[in-house]
């Protein structure tokens, strides 16, 4: 069983690495093993409505010259997918959104490629505006029928600089509650063809 975490922040050291890398903790203690892919800070693109995903049914999009296609396959691959996002103005980073728009379609072009497998969101916050960020990624998961685990919280851990979040106890509980479940309902779903 493989869970890939998704950090879409440029901070490779930042609140959202370690929310996830707290999380992926878990998951390992559980005998899953992770990958940590560092999107943010990565030059990508956006959607460009072309449609082409839908003409080509090839597991990518027709956009090469960035990694969003090696994210896709490494989430096709995986059993779980961790997506963690900094809040930038109340919503997710460039590079999640990039993610979210292209991948979403790719998915859905491919016969909803995603069915099933395990979501969990991840935000760092400063203040304000994480819900809308874990809304935006928990909407990605539900419209491809994965299945989502809850926390003790909305997954989300408060802090302004980096690995400040450490301080947020009720945070870094949240983001092991996460992993455990996300472990739990790994154990229960996979290989359960239904
Ligand atoms: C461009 C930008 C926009 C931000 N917008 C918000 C915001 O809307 N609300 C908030 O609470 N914090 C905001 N922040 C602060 C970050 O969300 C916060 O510092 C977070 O912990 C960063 O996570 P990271 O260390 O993983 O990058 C913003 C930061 C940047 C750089």
């Amino acid at each position: 069983m493989k869970v890939v975490a998704i950090n879409g922040s440029p901070r490779k050291k930042g609140n959202t690495a370690l929310l996830l890398k707290t999380a992926m903790a878990e998951l390992e203690k559980e005998g899953i093993e992770t990958e940590f892919v560092q999107l943010g800070g990565q030059k990508v693109r956006g959607c460009k409505a072309c449609m082409k995903c839908f003409e080509k049914k090839n597991n990518r999009c027709v956009i090469e010259k960035d990694m969003i296609n090696d994210v896709i396959a490494k989430m096709n691959e995986a059993d779980g997918i961790l997506i963690g996002s900094p809040t930038y103005f109340a919503n997710v980073s460039t590079e999640i959104k990039a993610l979210i728009d292209r991948a979403g379609l790719v998915v859905i072009a491919n016969g909803h490629t995603l069915r099933r497998k395990v979501g969990g969101a991840v935000v760092a916050v400063r203040r304000a505006g994480a819900v809308p960020t874990f809304d935006a990624i928990n909407k990605f998961f539900l419209i491809n029928e994965m299945i989502v685990p809850g926390s003790v919280y909305w997954n989300l851990g408060v802090g302004r600089a980096e690995e400040e979040v450490a301080e947020d106890e009720e945070g870094m509980l949240t983001m092991k509650t996460l992993g455990q479940n996300m472990a739990w309902l790994l154990k229960c779903t996979v290989g359960n063809k239904g």
